[in-house]
């Protein structure tokens, strides 16, 4: 079921910068846009000034929805070929990362059994308490 990730240069990415054929390149992944240019909501002429480049600073400056994010997966053909990656300095949104939220998550689970641990020995404490006089 899984196909190999199509792998593309740098070189044939820059070659596809017109509407006729527009690729961009977001977090070192290749799309393919040119069906998408009419429908883009933020309109044409953005994904034709990064055609044919790395447009992923200029994707997270707008800060995209999630929406934008499941739909362009649609429209990615491949990946750069690691000669070509760029460490990216813009740090995908956090709810992209899914080790925080699942660090988060265990911090909240064991907080709610520790906290009723202390009532319920603060209410068995005073009951005692409240016996022995
Ligand atoms: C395959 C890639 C892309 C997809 C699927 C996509 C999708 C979308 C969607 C769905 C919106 C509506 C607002 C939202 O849901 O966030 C939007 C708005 C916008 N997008 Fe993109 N986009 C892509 C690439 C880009 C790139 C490379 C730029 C470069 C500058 C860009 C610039 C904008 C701008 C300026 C808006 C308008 C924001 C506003 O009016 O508030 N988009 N895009």
């Amino acid at each position: 079921m899984d196909q190999p990730v199509k792998l593309f240069r740098m070189a044939e990415v820059a070659k596809c910068n017109d509407s006729k054929q527009t690729y961009i390149v977001i977090h070192n992944a290749v799309y393919d846009v040119t069906a998408f240019l009419n429908e883009h909501p933020g309109g044409e002429e953005v994904l034709l000034d990064q055609a044919g480049k790395d447009g992923t600073e200029a994707f997270e400056d707008v800060g995209h929805s999630t929406d934008a994010r499941d739909m362009m997966k649609k429209y990615k053909i491949g990946e750069l070929v690691e000669e070509d990656r760029v460490e990216t300095k813009v740090k995908p949104p956090v709810n992209w990362d899914t080790d925080k939220e699942t660090s988060s998550s265990s911090w909240k689970s064991w907080i709610i059994p520790v906290a009723l641990g202390v009532v319920a020995t603060i209410l068995y404490r005073s009951y005692f308490i409240a016996q022995g006089h």
